[in-house]
């Protein structure tokens, strides 16, 4: 038996992304965001949701650049942090000892202990209530060596990246493998 149980983003896993910007003097900024996800392929894109009041909007405003650092559950404690506070009360990085780079290719931090970096520039945008939604092109990607596969791209299993249960509000690792997407399927297509 169905039930309607009322419209809600019950949307699960939502990433975790931490987006790196740059304040006004130059320090850099980083924040929590479960609220994005890949929305092109040609040119590679990426959308993320900002509400008010956060300082990251205001920087990308400025900017239009921002970073995506994508990391595993060994960075957990200190990305949820990032969420947990704004950059107008705390230099976030500074609190965790974290350091960050400026980007070879966009006015944005690459924070140095994450293994995956989109970086990205701003090409579009959407009010959607308090939110902005911002459609960022990734015009480079900087990534650990440690943690590219043997084709030369990010490995998941070994990045192990967290991902969120935005309605239990818990984090889940990605580094359990269940399936191979574009090949479980193929059984049907000659039913
Ligand atoms: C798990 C998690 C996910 C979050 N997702 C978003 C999001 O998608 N959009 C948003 O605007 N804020 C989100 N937040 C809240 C911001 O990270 C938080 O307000 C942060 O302090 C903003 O930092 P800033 O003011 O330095 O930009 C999230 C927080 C957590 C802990």
């Amino acid at each position: 038996m169905k039930k309607q149980i009322g419209p809600g983003t019950y949307v699960f896993p939502t990433p975790t992304y931490i987006i790196g910007t740059y304040n006004e003097d130059g320090t850099a900024d980083v924040m929590n965001l479960a609220w994005g996800g890949v929305c092109g392929f040609k040119p590679p894109c990426v959308q993320i949701s900002l509400n008010t009041g956060r300082r990251t909007r205001e920087n990308l405003l400025r900017t239009g650049c921002f970073t995506v650092n994508i990391g595993g559950v060994n960075l957990m404690a200190e990305s949820d942090y990032f969420g947990l506070i704004s950059g107008s009360k705390a230099n976030k990085l500074e609190t965790v000892g974290f350091t960050s780079t400026r980007s070879e290719n966009v006015d944005a931090p690459v924070i140095d202990q994450y293994p995956l970096t989109l970086e990205c520039r701003m090409v579009d945008s959407r009010e959607i209530g308090p939110h902005l939604m911002v459609i960022g092109e990734i015009v480079g990607v900087v990534c650990d060596e440690d943690v590219l596969d043997d084709k030369g791209k990010p490995d998941v299993k070994k990045i192990k990246p967290l991902g969120l249960d935005p309605i239990g509000h818990n984090y889940i690792a990605f580094d359990h493998i269940v399936g191979e997407a574009y090949k479980e399927g193929r059984k049907y297509l000659n039913k």
